[in-house]
């Protein structure tokens, strides 16, 4: 299956003013995260908070960037700003197995293109989809660091480097 190129995101995002709300628990994590900041440098927190509004909506949604902006006191296009630079944010649901592959210029000439062609192949699915069973979301993403060890992908937080076929059949095979 060739690979088709990666749907944007941010296309799909539906922008309304809904705010929302978490347990008073997860605002006091997210007021200790702050707290870790100068009272003047708010936008400094927005990583960690960001990563406690992808664990509690699954993903960053609308409702969550306006409720970051609001508690930040920055415009709601700041959040959109930092949410949408990093992969390691998803814009939108995802399937249990998040598999990110790294298509950038290391990884690209020691064997990407193959490696994605394989696993969509395999999952029926192309980069930005996830599988019908909601098991396994394919992303395409810039580097991640381990050019030393390209071609490599992320699932979840584990780094998989030196793929080959075979590696990749047998991660998958792990995942199920
Ligand atoms: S180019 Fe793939 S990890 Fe850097």
């Amino acid at each position: 299956m060739a690979a088709a190129t990666p749907t944007s995101y941010t296309d799909q995002i539906v922008y309304t003013d809904e705010v929302a709300e978490f347990s008073p628990e997860v605002v006091e994590e997210m007021r200790s995260h702050l707290a870790k900041y100068p009272a003047d440098r708010t936008r400094s927190a927005l990583i960690p908070l960001l990563f406690v509004i992808q664990r509690e909506r699954g993903y960053v949604d609308n409702a969550g960037v306006n409720f970051l902006a609001k508690f930040l006191n920055l415009e709601v296009t700041d959040v959109w700003e930092t949410a949408t630079f990093y992969s390691m944010f998803n814009l939108r649901e995802i399937g249990r197995h998040h598999i990110q592959i790294c298509k950038t210029l290391s990884c690209k000439i020691m064997g990407e293109p193959d490696i994605t062609d394989h696993i969509c192949s395999k999952l029926g699915i192309h980069p930005g989809e996830t599988t019908a069973d909601g098991k396994f979301t394919v992303s395409l993403v810039e580097c991640l660091g381990s050019c030393g060890t390209a071609p490599m992908m992320q699932i979840g937080f584990d780094y998989h480097e030196d793929l080959t076929i075979e590696k990749v059949d047998k991660i998958l095979e792990d995942c199920k």
